[in-house]
């Protein structure tokens, strides 16, 4: 998040705009006063290497109401802003957009409040508003990956190299809780990049690929096919989001339950928790964050009342500008798709090319 709001600011100023930082996120943007500060190249040096963001960022229940969103207006205004690039996930992004939409009705509001004069209003008839993806669960549609998820990726390897170390030694099998909400990303990529025996993911609920028996069946045979090949360790990956085929949430104490009940296989939990969205980030984030932000900023220049609130977003490689709330309304059906049980058609709007 640190790269973009560098990048955002200094991206800004090359091309002629006048950046502000608002801090706290939304509630920064409704409280006003010295949480919105015009942002200069120097007020942004150093912030390459930091992890978070240095701007503060906060769940805003305010901002879920008009009267939050007339203050924020009002801010804005008076601040003599007339574009937001906001960095969030799809929570954020729909606030940014639904701004957006009552944006005129707030602002005639302040005009007959008298809380803005008609030239504020003429001159800020019109709001623009830019959508960046941060969020370490990579969970929107729309765009291969989010700023952070990379570097949380990173974190989630080193303490599984970590925990492969120790396993191996003691001859244990580890349960590893990792983050990721209803989204299974984090979990796999970190599954396969440590060669993990096991994992159990939202979008995936066992058993896999099997007729009969339940996964405990199948799970323990593989446990047990790795030990009698001489491995010395086993390590289970299970997404905060897991769920079994009924939708009840697999906890990584059962699965050590079951582990230690059928295979006598001495077994530790490790739930990674916030370590996981901290910490410095990796290149790849710092460039992703850079590149989206001067495609933000374009994205800011060429906007126009008509044309939908833009997300930038990355697929195969290439930076996108698509329309937020498409992005947004397809990250909704996934899911939808998920919570109906429906894991074909998740994979499929994920992925339209996905074959079971
Ligand atoms: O969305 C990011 C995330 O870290 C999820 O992976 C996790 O479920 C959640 O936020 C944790 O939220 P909190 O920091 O409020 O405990």
């Amino acid at each position: 998040m640190n790269c973009a709001v560098r990048a955002t600011v200094r991206c800004a100023l090359a091309r002629g705009c006048v950046p502000y930082l608002i801090f706290e996120g939304y509630q920064g943007l409704v409280d006003g006063g010295d949480k919105i500060k015009k942002a200069g190249w120097d007020d942004v040096r150093g912030l390459m290497s930091l992890g978070g963001t240095v701007i503060g960022t906060a769940r805003c229940l305010t901002f879920k109401t008009k009267e939050g969103r007339s203050k924020a207006a009002l801010n804005l205004i008076k601040n003599g802003i007339d574009a937001l690039v906001v960095v969030g996930g799809d929570g954020s992004l729909t606030g940014a957009d639904l701004l957006r939409a009552e944006w005129k009705s707030l602002v005639d509001t302040l005009l007959k409040d008298n809380k803005i004069t008609e030239e504020e209003c003429e001159k800020y008839k019109n709001l623009t508003i830019v959508g960046m993806v941060g969020s370490i669960d990579n969970d929107m549609a729309a765009t291969d990956l989010t700023i952070g998820a990379n570097s949380s990726l990173h974190r989630i390897c080193e303490a599984l190299d970590s925990l492969v170390s120790t396993a191996i030694s003691h001859q244990r099998c580890f349960v590893v809780e990792v983050m990721g909400r209803h989204c299974g990303w984090l979990g796999l990529m970190a599954a396969i990049a440590v060669g993990a025996d096991w994992t159990f993911l939202p979008e995936r609920p066992p058993p896999i690929n099997t007729t009969e028996g339940e996964w405990e069946d199948e799970m323990c045979e593989i446990l047990q096919t790795q030990r009698d090949k001489g491995n010395r360790k086993n390590i289970i990956v299970v997404c905060e989001g897991a769920i079994d085929r009924q939708l009840n949430p697999i906890k990584a104490n059962y699965v050590k339950e079951v582990i230690e009940k059928r295979l006598g296989l001495d077994t530790r939990v490790t739930t990674l928790g916030h370590v996981q969205r901290g910490g410095a980030p990796s290149a790849y984030d710092r460039y992703l964050a850079t590149i989206q932000s001067d495609e933000a900023i374009k994205a800011v220049l060429k906007s126009t009342p008509e044309t939908p609130s833009p997300m930038i977003g990355i697929q195969q490689n290439k930076i996108t500008t698509i329309p937020l709330m498409e992005a947004v309304s397809l990250t909704h059906s996934v899911s939808e798709a998920v919570s109906k049980k429906d894991f074909n058609k998740a994979m499929e709007l994920r992925d339209p090319d996905f074959k079971d």
